[in-house]
């Protein structure tokens, strides 16, 4: 990070830290024993017990292991503890293991053995990777997405934030196998779903015996060729720590193209990320979450660039993270939820679902990047 621009904004960042410090460690005990995705008038649901195995309900866990290693408030780690035991209940079930298992297990499970040793965790944590290894096709070199019928031969750019999950297993049992899984799909993403301008393709649909690419497929976002913010969220953080863990300089490439395609174009939205950056501009749809997620990793990209480009990252993660805070944000430590203004989906065909509403990732890649900006090296990822 650019040491400057963090000096220069130290305050700010102390008086975001205390509110959000405030408000989740009075949100961590009021909630301990639910896992939320969104709110209702300030009060979390509780996806958790409707979807244990729901895709998103490691986000809650792992934000209260970010806030343990920021603050050593005991209380975030008994939730995190907590919202453990309400995921391992998804692993009664095979149907519902799928291509989320990083997200769902590494920054949980994973986290957990990485904070405390704790050996249960980490078998949950290689279990978690099993699982998602087994949803390679050796012959299209991709991870599977989702499990409905017809989505067999599918591949998505979310899966990039799975990836950490593999590299974490090989490092620890000292097997490359997981490893090369993870590389081998992150090699077709550098292929079919990176794009020459940096923005990224959803989904890649892929033929299951040959593993001929047949089509790309919109998904999420405006049209097949606009760009779904999010996904490219996922693109920049996943390519850099695919680049992290392997040090192959064609992912370091990549997380930078998708970084500054990100840069430009969230300086056009005067950092207020929109949904899609390919979408009319009026109706005004935006998506914090993917906002404050392309902040998480440009900042964590500033540490495998020249200095000029970490000051060009640095720059453009701080704005996004000041108008998250000036236009996003809730800091009532009575009503549950922060960032506001996140999108659930935004597909083209007219059926929105979800829109400007509260997703507990975006509160998660929130509090990531405040730790970031604070100097917490802890890794979550
Ligand atoms: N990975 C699901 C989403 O970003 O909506």
């Amino acid at each position: 990070m650019d040491q400057d621009i963090i000096n220069n904004n130290k305050e700010w960042i102390d008086e975001v830290w205390r509110k959000l410090d405030k408000k989740l460690s009075a949100a961590a005990v009021r909630n301990r024993g639910i896992i939320p995705y969104t709110s209702n008038e300030g009060c979390y649901d509780n996806r958790g017990a409707a979807n244990p195995a729901w895709w998103s309900n490691g986000f809650w866990g792992g934000m209260m292991w970010l806030m343990y290693t920021g603050t050593e408030n005991e209380e975030y780690k008994k939730t995190a503890l907590a919202s453990e035991q309400i995921i391992d209940e998804g692993l009664k079930s095979f149907k519902l293991l799928d291509h989320d298992a990083g997200f769902l297990r590494h920054i949980v499970s994973g986290a957990n053995y990485r904070i405390t040793g704790d050996e249960a965790a980490y078998s949950k944590a290689l279990y978690a990777a099993a699982s998602l290894a087994s949803r390679f096709n050796v012959d299209g070199g991709y991870i599977r997405a989702w499990n409905s019928e017809g989505s067999e031969g599918w591949s998505i750019i979310d899966c990039m934030m799975n990836l950490p999950l593999l590299y974490w297993a090989s490092e620890e049992i000292g097997d490359p196998r997981f490893k090369r899984i993870a590389i081998r799909h992150a090699d077709m993403v550098l292929r079919h779903h990176i794009r020459a301008d940096g923005s990224v393709n959803h989904i890649v649909v892929h033929d299951t015996e040959t593993g001929e690419v047949l089509s790309i497929k919109r998904g999420q976002g405006y049209s097949e060729c606009s760009c779904w913010s999010r996904g490219l969220a996922w693109a920049i953080y996943g390519m850099t720590l695919s680049y992290k863990y392997t040090n192959n300089e064609e992912y370091l490439a990549a997380a930078v193209k998708t970084a500054n395609y990100f840069a430009a174009n969230a300086a056009a939205y005067d950092y207020k990320t929109p949904v899609d950056f390919r979408a009319p501009r009026e109706p005004a749809y935006y998506d914090s979450s993917a906002g404050v997620c392309s902040a998480c990793a440009l900042l964590e990209l500033t540490k495998y660039v020249s200095d000029a480009e970490a000051y060009v990252y640095t720059d453009a993660a701080v704005k996004v993270l000041k108008a998250t805070d000036k236009y996003f944000c809730n800091y009532d430590p009575d009503w549950d939820s922060v960032v506001q203004m996140a999108t659930e989906r935004y597909p083209a065909d007219g059926v929105m679902r979800w829109v400007h509403v509260h997703l507990i990732y975006a509160d998660f890649f929130f509090a990531e990047a405040m730790n970031k900006l604070r100097g917490n090296k802890f890794c979550i990822w």
